[in-house]
């Protein structure tokens, strides 16, 4: 439900802190634009929608977001071309996926026009924080969090939707070593995978961090039942190419149905790639790379974008990807790139 006041309400900074900013060195996410959006909900509906500048928000040590974790959030992304247009790459599906998060998490939906309206006046307002140019964008993080102080292990009865906007480069700085799961899980069956939920992420911090240790940037989790099925690296859906077929994982309630992972699956059909959308064993991995017939692995996700993979390791072995030359990650990578920024034709008219 939204009240009866849904204009959006604009609140602008007096000055810009965009001349402060290193645009060459920018570290993944800490930089914020000068406006942010936020929205209440109380009463049972969306309150007055306002974006205002970014900074400091009040909050009670009892919100329940702090006890429980009742979260969600999105990553997305805009681009500047070579004219200085921006635009949104499929803003709805963004929408649409949080919604899903949401009610897996028991949070009320977000309306549709006001997020569009929202998400386009607050990047008309920061454009100046956007730089041209392969790797930059600008990253946009739309999320909820549910307000209502009290812990109680019940739904919030208030929530606050906020987007922030964050200028960004690659996620991942060159090839990204994975680390295939044996002990830990990310998700279950019937359980919150396929949700961005906030715990999602922060229940990986721990394993992942133990990869690190063994110089792994991320891990690739298997299913939980038998850590049998390779599923999702936690940043990034993979996939892998066996011979000349590009295999990947079937989104369920374990895996994010992640916008760049079914962009890929779509180019890729257009390209006339032969793919197999299935579950993938890791002794069939293994077996894979040691017969060679293991061409690539890759990641795909709004922040990861495409980042290769050059090494995967199980139990004490570590496996090393050859740089292919008809890579199938550098001409997906590549066509993403030229939708995105604006320098090819867009057949599937994901710009917007
Ligand atoms: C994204 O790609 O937008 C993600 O949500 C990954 C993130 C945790 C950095």
């Amino acid at each position: 439900m939204i009240n009866t006041d849904s204009t959006l309400h604009i609140e602008k900074v007096t000055s810009t802190r965009v001349g402060e900013v290193d645009f060459d060195n920018l570290v993944f996410g800490k930089t914020f634009t000068d406006h942010m959006f936020e929205c209440e909900y109380k009463n049972g509906a969306w309150q007055r929608p306002t974006i205002k500048p970014y900074g400091p928000m009040l909050v009670y040590p009892g919100m329940k977001v702090f006890h429980y974790g009742q979260a969600v959030f999105e990553g997305m992304k805009a681009y500047k071309d070579e004219n200085d247009d921006v635009f949104l790459f499929r803003p709805e599906q963004n929408l649409e996926r949080i919604n899903k998060s949401s009610k897996r998490m028991a949070i009320p939906e977000f309306p549709k026009e006001i997020f569009l309206e929202a998400l386009n006046e607050l990047v008309r307002l920061d454009k100046d924080w956007i730089q041209k140019g392969d790797g930059n964008s600008l990253y946009i993080r739309p999320f909820a969090i549910a307000t209502e102080v009290g812990v109680s292990a019940s739904p919030s009865k208030e929530y606050k939707f906020m987007i922030l906007l964050s200028p960004v480069q690659a996620y991942y700085k060159g090839f990204v070593k994975v680390l295939i799961a044996e002990k830990y899980s990310r998700s279950a069956d019937g359980g919150v995978g396929a949700a961005k939920a906030a715990g999602n992420y922060g229940a990986q911090f721990y394993p992942t961090s133990l990869a690190q240790e063994k110089g792994f940037q991320q891990i690739i989790w298997t299913d939980s039942n038998e850590h049998k099925y390779l599923e999702e690296a936690g940043t990034m859906n993979v996939f892998f190419r066996i011979n000349d077929t590009l295999i990947t994982a079937p989104t369920s309630d374990r895996i994010l149905d992640g916008i760049t992972r079914k962009s890929i699956l779509d180019l890729a059909k257009h390209n006339g790639v032969n793919v197999d959308v299935r579950k993938l064993t890791v002794s069939e991995l293994i077996a894979a790379a040691e017969d060679g017939s293991l061409k690539e692995i890759f990641g795909a996700g709004t922040a990861a974008v495409v980042s290769f993979i050059s090494h995967f390791g199980f139990k004490d072995k570590i496996y090393e990807l050859k740089e292919q030359s008809d890579s199938f990650a550098v001409m997906f990578k590549k066509q993403l790139n030229d939708i995105q920024y604006n320098i090819s034709e867009d057949p599937f008219g994901w710009r917007k």
